[in-house]
């Protein structure tokens, strides 16, 4: 249990002991609370709990006193949470009855008919959904950012070349721009898949009680407009037992992370002396205990290695719902520290990843000498021979040779003379060294979609507008 818990009132009975003969034993209470981590959603707890009393007092089913009782109690219980003042009780197994117990204390009756018409079952899913909400705005926001120190990397290396890989060979020339700019769409459509998530997530389970549904005579909907939700959960028995939703955003932060990942693995290529493409700032590198030339990319490597955790919490969410029948089990329960953990991680990484970007110095030289190595204008080379007349797959083969002869001189492309480019196809001109260069190559390239540098700057500038709206 956390700091600030004590033991709860000798002989106090748990809200639920009146049909128990024998009080719970330590080691089941230990084993079934959740309170030292649900204690997380007390925000979010009262929040329902607010909205929920509003109704009853509107609907006639709680007295304007005790309507004011709970709000007053549950402005004091705010403020110790928020203070770290709140008595958390390990005796009283969660966070919703923790805030009972807590609000009975405070305001006597009127704490005990909160609970009319609803269940923790009810509850607690109702909590979830609110906090999830809640992150998911903020995780927003993070991508944003992100994209944004993205942008502004991809802005200053519009027209810079670099090696375009496939396969980890050279393939064809690219801006640096336009491979950062890659990323500024995978995290679009991380932000899109958040967003739709969350239409999902911004539905009301209160009202469903236990699991049946209840007899008073609510209005669930105006407890969602209260909360800000969108839509009502339309069947009791999967209100309270699906956690379809968290399993969704669990899914969509495992491939925020993946593309992290990926981003993680190319810095981390990028900084080892065999490319030297970047540095990453000081503040952002470790050294090593024992070998003092060292600066090695942790932020990088962790953020890869932190994807593996999201992902198994991932395939824990999806565990834990496969075997269970309708409806709330007390499994669900495990929900919790995945998706947290989940929260957790995602928005360190991507705060930390946003200032990294901020921090990174380009070696434009040695990415253009990479880029000029492999022969990565040898396509280019091809569509020139193409446009002449020739069918493709003769001047791939012509190209080929005229590769082979380049290795064997140990020059690229644009160091053959033109009488012996000459001699593997008379078509080829004195112009042929307009595309075989690196700024031809990526000049070329300028439909939508592609490295020429314009093109870079067109995405970025669209990217930038779709950021703001
Ligand atoms: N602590 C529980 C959870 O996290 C709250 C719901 C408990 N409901 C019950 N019937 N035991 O799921």
């Amino acid at each position: 249990m956390t700091q600030d818990s004590k033991p709860g009132p000798a002989n106090e009975p748990k809200t639920w002991s009146g049909r128990f003969s024998a009080p719970i034993a330590e080691s089941v209470k230990i084993y079934t609370a959740s309170v030292s981590f649900d204690r997380r959603l007390a925000e979010f707890d009262i929040q329902g709990s607010l909205a929920h009393a509003q109704m009853l007092s509107e609907t006639g089913l709680l007295g304007a006193e005790d309507l004011k009782a709970i709000q007053a109690g549950m402005a004091t219980i705010l403020d110790e949470v928020r203070q770290g003042a709140f008595p958390w009780n390990l005796d009283d197994e969660d966070v919703h009855l923790n805030i009972e117990r807590r609000l009975t204390a405070l305001v006597g009756d009127a704490g005990k008919r909160l609970h009319t018409a609803r269940s923790r079952n009810d509850q607690v899913a109702t909590d979830i959904r609110l906090y999830l909400r809640h992150e998911i705005d903020r995780l927003q926001r993070l991508l944003a950012g992100v994209q944004e120190a993205l942008l502004d990397l991809a802005e200053a290396h519009a027209a810079t070349p670099m090696p375009g890989f496939t396969h980890l060979q050279v393939a064809q020339p690219v801006t640096f721009g336009h491979h950062l700019m890659a990323y500024v769409e995978m995290f679009g459509r991380d932000r899109e898949r958040l967003a739709d998530c969350r239409h999902r997530v911004n539905r009301l389970p209160l009202g469903a009680a236990a699991l049946a549904g209840t007899s008073y005579p609510i209005r669930r909907e105006r407890v969602a407009e209260l909360l800000g939700f969108e839509a009502l959960c339309l069947n009791s028995l999967d209100a309270v037992s699906d956690r379809d939703f968290a399993i969704e955003f669990c899914a969509a932060a495992a491939l925020v992370m993946t593309h992290v990942s990926r981003l993680s693995e190319e810095f981390v290529l990028w900084m080892s002396p065999r490319y030297g493409f970047i540095r990453i700032g000081d503040a952002f590198c470790t050294g090593s205990s024992i070998m003092p030339q060292k600066r090695n990319p942790d932020v990088p490597e962790l953020a890869r290695g932190k994807t593996g955790r999201v992902t198994g919490h991932l395939v824990a969410l999806l565990t834990l719902m496969k075997g269970q029948p309708l409806a709330y089990n007390k499994d669900n329960q495990e929900d919790k520290e995945p998706l947290f953990d989940t929260v957790d991680t995602v928005a360190a990484t991507l705060e930390i990843l946003a200032e990294m970007l901020r921090q990174i110095t380009v070696h434009g030289d040695a990415m253009r000498r990479a880029a000029e190595e492999g022969f990565s204008t040898a396509t280019d080379l091809a569509d020139y021979l193409v446009k002449k007349g020739m069918p493709f797959r003769d001047a791939h083969e012509v190209v080929a040779q005229a590769v082979r002869l380049a290795e064997e001189r140990q020059c690229d492309l644009a160091g053959l003379s033109l009488e012996t480019l000459r001699g593997f196809s008379t078509l080829i001109g004195q112009d042929v060294y307009a595309v075989l260069t690196i700024e031809g190559s990526l000049a070329s390239r300028n439909g939508i979609g592609g490295t020429a540098p314009d093109r870079v700057r067109a995405a970025i500038q669209a990217a930038r507008l779709s950021l703001k709206r």
